[in-house]
């Protein structure tokens, strides 16, 4: 097995190695650990050997938003067709940060992929939040934030598009926003991290909205300076793990014409303690 790390930041490609074999994801872990985003190179998993692969890193979440396989409801569809233009995650985001316990991570498997683009790119929120200065840690230190669905997933234009597509499950629930430290103790590494992100948290609990827009948005505009990110160039059969209190990710949607269709399993992840 040869680990290639993608930047200084985040990211390794994992190749040789196979998923399905337990002694190699023993080290698929450590990297995980390591990396907080891996690339399992040249996989090609059925969806049964996808979910044997997720419960040997956790417990699966069922995400209640996106349009499962109806062979496997605990499998996600991540779908863009070549007549549609929106993506799936195209805003910088982290997956379930909406929930009370979001989930730990995501595991992505392609499919069918363009020939090229269609990447997804990554950013460390644990280099992010070494990147900003002693002064701008002490405002956010202590501060919690509020992260919601109803705008992403109910009203929005792109939502009900999608949702006319097929992609995302049909009667979604409008649920109560839920709160979060705005920086987190990682679960695993013990690093803080910056734990808001642009598509899912909806403001500063206690600011006013000109207060909280103007923090979060000087912190967004930080978090996607380049040298935090790494960027998943993807070949069919890949395999792409990521931790979600550690990172945010966007799918890159620059493939219009094309069909771009994964497969992913989310694991639960455990309530979030601030830094
Ligand atoms: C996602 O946001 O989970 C999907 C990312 C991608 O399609 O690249």
């Amino acid at each position: 097995m040869k680990i290639v790390p993608m930047t200084r930041a985040i990211g390794a490609d994992i190749y040789g190695a196979d998923v399905r074999n337990k002694d190699d994801v023993k080290a698929i872990k450590d990297a995980f650990a390591q990396y907080s985003v891996i690339s399992v190179r040249d996989q090609s998993l059925s969806p049964e050997e996808h979910i044997d692969f997720a419960e040997a890193i956790g417990q699966i979440n069922i995400n209640r938003f996106f349009t499962p396989l109806d062979t496997h409801p605990n499998i996600a569809i991540v779908l863009k067709e070549a007549d549609q233009q929106g993506a799936i995650g195209e805003e910088w985001h982290t997956d379930h940060s909406y929930d009370q316990e979001p989930a730990l991570g995501s595991i992505l498997s392609a499919i069918e992929m363009p020939q090229v683009g269609g990447d997804t790119a990554f950013s460390s929120m644990a280099a992010a939040y070494d990147g900003l200065s002693d002064k701008f840690k002490d405002i956010l230190d202590g501060l919690e934030a509020w992260h919601g669905t109803e705008h992403v997933f109910v009203n929005s234009p792109a939502a009900k598009k999608a949702r006319a597509e097929g992609r995302l499950s049909a009667n979604p629930n409008i649920e109560p926003d839920v709160k979060h430290p705005l920086i987190i103790k990682h679960p695993l590494s013990g690093r803080k991290c910056i734990y808001v992100n642009p598509q899912f948290t909806v403001g500063i609990d206690g600011m006013a909205k000109g207060e909280s827009d103007a923090i979060l948005n000087g912190i967004y505009k930080h978090c996607v300076r380049p040298e935090f990110q790494c960027r998943v160039r993807w070949k069919e059969g890949d395999l792409t793990m990521w931790d979600n209190r550690a990172t945010w990710h966007k799918a890159i949607n620059d493939y219009h014409g094309h069909r771009r269709y994964m497969h992913r399993i989310t694991i639960e992840g455990c309530a979030l303690e601030a830094a």
